[in-house]
């Protein structure tokens, strides 16, 4: 794998793969220093044009956690705002030789035209509606680490599909890891065709309790460029996950940020079921297991092995 563009780009194997990888790094941040060598001398691009605060922070710990070297760009306060384009501000920034750029536009499909400008390892931390690759691999592993693992659950997305590249790369990789997707929401805010990728279509809760999984998303306003349903209060009364809706036995997940009173109530939000801080909790150590791959991957040895201790003499 050079780039981790979409989520797409990996089959099975390679989810589980990263997975597997992730779970040895959850354990070095266990230790009390919580680095390894791997990518020691390697520089990380973290190239941020939209607002983000689980993302960003988690790729940089991540980077920092593989001992890389880390430049954080936020295109508030650079020459992005006196009028630079992507491309430039990519070419421009190129010239430090980044092994890696980790980056967030609002904009479909810019992650793969700048694979096409420079020879770093892309990932694609959100572009625009379109894919957000690294979610979707922590939300595998959080549901791993929770289920024991994916095959034959049943998964429902609720709320706003259409503006969330969250939903779009969670209904391919929770698919391509056995469990069966159901979206739901208004018809206004569910993307006609979506079914074509092999989820199933709701526009009611009623069957919700069949659920194993409740993954509800964010009222995305900052994409809505029409009104999209009569009132957030309308929207909460019909789709709302609280406590009359979740039942004890399913796992409640959201992305974050969480719009607290809108797609969730506060009480189920702070329940035993939400896994919503394990999912941050996985966002580092899946995000080092990506970082690892893309720029080590299995030609270095074990990144994980304690350093041996020269023998003590007699
Ligand atoms: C999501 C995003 O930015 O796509 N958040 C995240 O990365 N954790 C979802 C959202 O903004 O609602």
């Amino acid at each position: 794998m050079n780039h981790l563009l979409s989520i797409g780009d990996l089959d099975r194997a390679g989810i589980e793969r990263i997975i597997t990888q992730a779970a040895r790094f959850a354990e070095v941040s266990d230790r009390e220093i919580k680095k390894v060598p791997a990518l020691r001398g390697r520089m990380v691009l973290n190239l941020f044009y939209e607002a983000s605060t689980r993302t960003r922070s988690s790729f940089e710990l991540a980077a920092k956690r593989l001992s890389a070297d880390v430049v954080n760009f936020a295109a508030s306060g650079s020459s992005v705002e006196k009028g630079e384009s992507l491309k430039d501000t990519v070419l421009t920034l190129s010239a430090h030789k980044p092994d890696a750029i980790v980056l967030r536009t609002p904009w479909a499909g810019a992650a793969e035209l700048v694979s096409r400008w420079c020879s770093a390892a892309i990932v694609n931390a959100g572009d625009g509606q379109h894919e957000h690759p690294t979610q979707a691999l922590l939300d595998v592993y959080t549901l791993q680490q929770r289920l024991g693992g994916l095959d034959g659950a049943s998964i429902w997305i609720v709320g706003d599909v259409t503006h969330s590249r969250v939903a779009r790369s969670n209904i391919i990789a929770f698919q391509e890891m056995g469990a069966k997707v159901t979206v739901a929401g208004p018809p206004t805010l569910i993307p006609r065709r979506i079914e074509e990728l092999g989820c199933e279509v709701r526009f009611t809760l009623d069957e919700l309790d069949g659920a194993d999984v409740v993954y509800a998303l964010r009222m995305q306003r900052e994409r809505m460029t029409e009104t999209w349903v009569p009132s957030l209060r309308e929207y909460a009364s019909w789709y709302q996950i609280n406590g009359r809706r979740l039942g004890p036995r399913q796992v409640l997940m959201h992305p974050g940020p969480v719009n607290r009173g809108v797609e969730l109530s506060g009480d189920v939000v702070d329940s035993p079921q939400a896994v919503i801080t394990a999912q941050v909790e996985a966002g580092v150590v899946v995000r080092m297991a990506v970082l690892y791959e893309l720029l080590a991957g299995a030609k270095e040895p074990d990144p994980v092995a304690r350093r041996q201790t020269a023998p003590q003499p007699a």
